[in-house]
This record gives structure tokens, C-alpha cells and sequence, in this order.
């Protein structure tokens, strides 16, 4: 299967920005263990500051790849423009958020995203990657 791993704003910097919220890994790193984990699948990462990259990134790769797990950081609770992209596309689209969104300021509690993603884990560390990764392998066959 071919799953893009997308993350969105300030996720370059994971291992170095708030380690108590978001560890001590570097996302690269995390991504080998990644790709070596499911082995058998195509895993590809994308990452951007910019709203717009995020957005043409979901439009090529939303009808022909089987699932994207994405991070949108920030514009999860911002932007309008990306929930729309998932409702537009046909390719799956599971939520991922490091931390506990719900734990935390009340700005982070609403999504644009979560109506339509297929689902969205939250709260469960980088693991929460490889449980999307699995859920958009299971939700196929
Ligand atoms: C995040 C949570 C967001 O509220 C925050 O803006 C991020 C990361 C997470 O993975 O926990 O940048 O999406």
C-alpha cells in the first residue's frame, strides 16, 4: 500500500520544541522506525509550514494513494481550507495529535479536520503514526 505521513506547521522541529509535550525524537528518526515497521508498504513523509503546501500535497496524492496519516499542528483548529481538501479527496484520511489536544488549552479542543477523516488518534505519542498506518491497512482489507 502507498500512505503518506503528512505533518503541518512546526512539526520540523519535534525533538527540540517543547520536549515535555512533544519527546525527544526527531520526526526523522521516528519516520525509519516507521518505514521499517511496515516494510512490506510504501510510507512517504511530507512536511510544510505553509498551508498551501498542505493543501496541494492532499490534492495530488488524494485520489491514487490508499491512506494519509496527517498532523496538521496548528491549522487543526484554523483552517477551513484543509477540512475542505479532506472532504474533496477520496483517499482516507486518519487525524493524528501527539498530545492530548483535550487536555490542553481550549483553542485546541475544536478540529476543522476530524468530520472528515475516516478517524483520528490523539494523545498516544509519535505510536500514534503507526496506529494510523495500521488502521488505514486494516480499513482496506
Ligand atoms: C499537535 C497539537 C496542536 O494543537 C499543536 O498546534 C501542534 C501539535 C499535536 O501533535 O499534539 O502543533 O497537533
Amino acid at each position: 500500500m502507498r500512505i503518506l505521513i503528512l505533518n503541518g506547521p512546526n512539526l520540523n522541529l519535534l525533538g527540540k520544541r517543547e520536549p515535555e509535550i512533544y519527546g525527544r525524537k526527531a520526526f526523522e528518526d521516528y519516520f525509519g522506525e516507521l518505514q521499517a515497521q511496515f516494510h512490506e508498504h510504501k510510507l512517504e513523509y511530507f512536511q510544510s509550514n505553509h498551508e498551501g503546501a498542505l493543501l496541494d500535497k492532499l490534492h495530488e496524492v488524494g485520489f491514487s494513494y490508499d491512506g494519509i496519516v496527517f498532523n496538521a499542528g496548528a491549522y487543526t483548529h484554523t483552517s477551513v481550507a484543509l477540512g475542505d481538501a479532506i472532504a474533496g479527496i477520496s483517499t482516507p484520511v486518519i487525524e493524528v495529535h501527539i498530545s492530548n489536544v483535550h487536555r490542553r488549552e481550549a483553542f485546541r479542543h475544536h478540529s476543522y479536520l476530524s468530520a472528515h477523516c475516516a478517524g483520528i488518534i490523539v494523545g498516544l505519542g509519535l505510536q500514534g503514526y503507526a496506529l494510523g498506518v495500521q488502521a488505514i491497512i486494516g480499513h482496506q482489507s
